[in-house]
């Protein structure tokens, strides 16, 4: 029977995915779902830095190894996320004042966590919501330590690790060309890969509301700077069957377009609690705009 995942590789895309981790495997339904109809899969914490290295120098990766296994068995492809986030960040790290210090912190956790995966990791998440609303760099401790050279520290360091993943710039609010966040970033990402910055793709995390027009647009003005683009959080408030199309739509249209990322499988398990913004209900039943996604394509 035809998957979304099959569907959408045979109109030209890489993949169709969604989050996971050891948690909602462990979940039947959730497993046998995302076995049929996902061809990738995104770690949804383990890969974090909270989840990797809670304390200094100290490594975990039971989770992630779960995570990273379990789309090696089963052939799903693997986006990797994420190496540097202001969130899910341990506070030892946050607590770091001297720059030398910090940037050493930041370029073994990246050699480690990155090598660790190199190979098996099609793209890598390397920074994650560094841009503010305004369309600038906003504070977290690495530009307020090192300043706005640590992208470029940590781009260098994740190309060093894992020299086969495309090295990607993940945020959201990059939904609308005409908000100064999504061309603020587009120009800016523009400057960094004209200077030499190893950057392949921008994520667009895809965390919207209900009514959604200006997908096209907006992933159109962000693969003007990079080589590729994604969609690499899809969730919709509600997940209305047309909004669900104009996003896949939207993909389809752009070429750069690799792939799309659902943001996990049943509404029971959404980071959105009550806004029913994924395609499978809480008791794992397709919903009307998973049937319209699968006829469109
Ligand atoms: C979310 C997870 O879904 C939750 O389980 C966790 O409690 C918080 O993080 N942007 C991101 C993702 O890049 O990593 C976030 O995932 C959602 C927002």
């Amino acid at each position: 029977s035809t998957s979304l995942n099959s569907a959408f590789v045979a109109k030209g895309k890489k993949y169709f995915g969604t989050c996971a981790d050891q948690g909602t495997l462990g979940n039947t339904q959730t497993k046998a779902i995302i076995d049929a109809d996902f061809g990738q899969v995104t770690p949804e914490n383990s890969m974090k830095w909270d989840a990797t290295e809670p304390s200094k120098g100290s490594f975990s990766f039971s989770g992630s190894d779960y995570l990273a296994d379990y789309a090696t068995e089963n052939g799903k492809m693997l986006r990797c996320h994420t190496l540097l986030w202001h969130n899910q960040l341990p506070s030892w790290v946050s607590a770091i004042t001297d720059a030398t210090e910090l940037t050493s912190v930041l370029e073994n956790h990246i050699a480690t966590v990155a090598g660790r995966y190199a190979g098996k990791c099609y793209a890598w998440d390397v920074v994650n919501e560094i841009f503010g609303e305004d369309g600038k760099l906003e504070s977290n401790v690495f530009l307020d330590v090192i300043g706005d050279g640590y992208v470029k520290i940590a781009f260098d360091a994740a190309k060093k690790a894992a020299p086969d993943a495309k090295l990607y710039i993940n945020d959201f609010n990059l939904d609308d060309p005409a908000y100064a966040k999504t061309s603020g970033l587009a120009a800016q990402v523009k400057e960094w890969v004209a200077a030499g910055v190893p950057i392949d793709g921008i994520g667009s995390q895809t965390h919207l509301g209900a009514g959604v027009t200006t997908t096209q647009a907006a992933l159109e003005l962000l693969a003007e700077s990079v080589d590729e683009v994604a969609i690499t959080e899809l969730d919709i408030a509600g997940a209305a069957a047309t909004d669900y199309e104009e996003v896949i739509n939207a993909c389809l249209a752009v070429d750069k377009c690799v792939g799309i990322t659902e943001w996990g499988v049943s509404d029971s398990q959404s980071w959105r609690p009550n806004e029913n913004p994924l395609l499978f209900d809480g008791s794992f039943e397709p919903k009307a705009a998973y049937t319209s996604l699968l006829s469109l394509l």
